[in-house]
């Protein structure tokens, strides 16, 4: 377009993001916009099948999820870590305990995320690797969801720890064996589009902000509580 070939930063940016990743996203575009008042945003959040969708029909110019399909080609770049942890609510008998064995958590009910997502399909994984079946209580389609589900005393669930904001003390998370789940979060684009030069500041701009997030500790709270482990 003429706005790239005149190097200006506007025009419209096209993003698609992961459930977790909305913990922290739009948080980081305030800066973004203030910089470079010229470019609009539209901002999608969807769970990890979504995003392949959406990938697959090209909707969007980037895409941040944390499992990247081997069977798409993609260019991708990790930028945070997204570590899902064992919610309970806040005072559950769990919580004053250590190193709980994974098996223990087939004796809790369980608020397991829908068919779909990347959260889900991490939990289950893990839960086969160590022959652990869980008593799936409920089944819900939001990390906030199964948040207030779980201070509702339904049970636990497993979900990123960036889904805690100011809401941190009414949970405990639980130190069960095997947890963290260690993910990543990754920005995304096919291979062979080109960026636009406003997909390409932000994707500049995304991975400067992380930076200075682990760098700098000036983060929010969800990503304050956990310190990023090698
Ligand atoms: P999802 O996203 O569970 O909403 O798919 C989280 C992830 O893929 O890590």
């Amino acid at each position: 377009t003429v706005a790239d070939l005149k190097g200006l930063k506007q025009g419209q940016l096209r993003l698609a993001v992961i459930t977790t990743a909305k913990y922290i996203i739009p948080r980081l575009l305030g800066p973004f916009c203030q910089q470079y008042p010229g470019i609009d945003i539209s901002l999608q959040v969807t769970n990890h099948e979504g995003i392949l969708d959406r990938m697959i029909g090209n909707l969007d110019d980037l895409y941040i999820m944390s499992q990247v399909p081997d069977h798409l080609d993609i260019n991708f770049e990790a930028f945070l870590e997204n570590p899902l942890v064992v919610f309970a609510p806040a005072g559950h008998p769990l919580a004053k305990e250590k190193n709980i064995p994974i098996e223990r958590l087939g004796e809790e009910p369980f608020i397991m995320r829908e068919p779909g997502s990347g959260t889900r399909r991490a939990v289950q994984s893990l839960l086969d690797e160590h022959g652990v079946k869980v008593k799936v209580k409920l089944e819900l389609g939001s990390n906030e969801a199964i948040k207030q589900a779980i201070v509702g005393g339904l049970g636990i669930s497993v979900l990123s720890r960036h889904t805690l904001l100011t809401d941190a003390h009414e949970f405990s998370i639980l130190d069960v064996q095997h947890f963290p789940i260690k993910r990543t979060w990754y920005i995304a684009y096919p291979a062979g589009k080109q960026l636009s030069i406003v997909a390409r500041t932000y994707y500049e701009y995304l991975l400067e902000a992380a930076r200075k997030i682990v760098e700098q500790e000036i983060a929010p709270l969800s990503i304050k509580v956990e310190q990023f482990p090698s």
